[in-house]
């Protein structure tokens, strides 16, 4: 039977910040979903764009040129090879969309990187959920 997702209740499903689990596939790209809480840290995808839907919450992408503020179902494309740092005051919840080869953490490698089998673990969703 075809079913629809609900990208806002598996985000908010999510134990672990910053470790984006993938929901679907769209060609060659990966749509994801996150819950975000502090900053992450300066990167940049060298050759990957990066969209960012907030789902919940208010979401800061600082970017050399300035900020941009997010609020719920706001969008934002960090363009490819944009240095951009994410910032979340308060717990968020995004969606993203990027290409299947796009580290989350660009051209840096740390702690918070996540492989991409990482994020394609199934997810575990609550009873009732
Ligand atoms: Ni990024």
């Amino acid at each position: 039977m075809p079913h629809a997702i609900t990208p806002r209740r598996i985000a908010a499903s999510l134990a672990e910040y910053w470790s984006p689990r993938v929901i679907g596939a769209v060609d060659d790209s990966y749509v994801k979903v996150a819950k975000l809480l502090g900053e992450f840290g300066w990167h940049a995808h060298v050759d990957e764009d990066e969209l960012f839907l907030v789902l919940s919450g208010h979401l800061r992408i600082e970017l050399e040129a300035g900020a941009v503020d997010l609020a719920e179902g706001d969008v934002f494309i960090v363009p490819k090879g944009t240095r951009h740092n994410p910032v979340a005051r308060a717990e968020c919840h995004v969606m993203l969309f990027e290409r299947k080869t796009t580290l989350h953490t660009g051209d840096v490698v740390n702690e918070r990187t996540r492989s991409i089998a990482d994020q394609l673990r199934p997810i575990t969703q609550q009873p009732g959920d």
